[in-house]
């Protein structure tokens, strides 16, 4: 993948860093823009940043030529200023979505209880996204289209930022996460790789499979939703959240894929669209269990002290995301009135 291109000056300051000599002189990317920024989790400038220092640590680009990039200190100078920003407005937004979640200590009468309770409270709440149903009844074959360019950008890499949180926890936590990672990378099979499902099912539908077009054009809050759970898995303090995201996302999974396999099946879209839901319908029942005792539950028992941050990282899930499906919900509908009007 080359480097996507910049939309602002955030954006801009770590590409043309990126973009130069190994050995020339080198500048800090310096987030001078950051007092532009008036809400960080949907600005795209800001998010794609963000998420370009983060790539670095997972594939990285081909047009970067410094191979020591990852670990360049004036970047990582970068990535902290960015990410403590980031961090506040997410819990800012976390504050706002728990005002009124009962106090964990009135939730049970141990943190693995307590957890448990909150994570199986919050996510049963939910129900099926406004962006599931929308998608099962409502959506044409292109707003199809649009969803899953828009998701690309997680699912490509789908499951990678959990597997840096492995060796940061022990115990039945760790062997839980394992099970869960090894179902996700396809249980031995490349072939049933989830990243290969869902690069399968964009090629159905004639879409490119390579990750660089959709982060062009990925909105902020989907980046954000994308860069929330490396923000959590790259920095070990904040291990208890990442667990806590993942809890959520899966037990907040199975059903809407439900949905949208209904929708793709009443669109008539190919088998390897319908086969990528298919497979989450009944893979995240078993994960929703599996992320919520297996790991969530087992890894307070170990570090009660992680309990709020494991609900930090569940409620911090289910508002970017939210977000993130608001936008495009957005994007839906004023195309649609657009449409109408003229
Ligand atoms: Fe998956
Ligand atoms: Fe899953």
């Amino acid at each position: 993948m080359r480097l996507p291109a910049p939309c602002g000056p955030l954006s801009e300051g770590v590409v043309e860093t990126l973009r130069a000599r190994p050995a020339g002189p080198h500048a800090v990317p310096e987030p001078r823009a950051m007092g532009d920024v008036t809400y960080p989790l949907t600005d795209r400038d800001f998010q794609l940043a963000l998420w370009i220092l983060y790539e670095l640590h997972y594939r990285g680009f081909e047009d970067v030529e410094d191979p020591g990039a990852e670990w360049d200190p004036l970047l990582m100078v970068s990535r902290a200023a960015l990410e403590r920003t980031f961090e506040h407005a997410v819990r800012r937004l976390v504050g706002e979505a728990s005002q009124d979640a009962p106090a964990l200590a009135d939730l049970g009468d141990t943190p693995a209880a307590q957890v448990t309770a909150a994570l199986v409270r919050m996510t049963a709440r939910s129900g099926p996204s406004e962006v599931a149903q929308f998608l099962h009844r409502r959506a044409t074959r292109e707003e199809f289209r649009a969803y899953l360019a828009e998701r690309a950008v997680y699912h490509l890499r789908e499951s990678d930022p959990q597997s840096f949180v492995l060796p940061r926890i022990g115990g039945a936590a760790k062997v839980a996460l394992a099970e869960l990672q090894y179902d996700e990378y396809g249980g031995g099979r490349p072939d049933r790789l989830h990243q290969a499902l869902f690069a399968r099912a964009l090629a159905s539908l004639d879409l490119p499979t390579d990750l660089a077009p959709y982060v062009e054009r990925a909105t902020g809050a989907t980046l954000a939703s994308v860069n929330l759970m490396s923000l959590f898995a790259l920095n070990r303090r904040l291990r208890g959240a990442a667990m806590g995201h993942l809890a959520a996302f899966e037990a907040t999974s199975s059903l809407p894929c439900e949905r949208i396999l209904r929708g793709a099946r009443r669109l008539d879209l190919p088998e390897a669209v319908q086969d990528y839901y298919d497979e989450h319908v009944e893979a995240d029942a078993v994960h929703e269990q599996l992320a919520i005792r297996g790991i969530c539950a087992a890894l307070v028992e170990d570090e009660p002290d992680l309990a709020p941050d494991v609900v930090l990282g569940a409620t911090a899930c289910l508002a970017v995301d939210g977000l993130a499906g608001e936008v495009l919900l957005d994007g839906w509908h004023g195309r649609r009135d657009a449409r109408a009007a003229g």
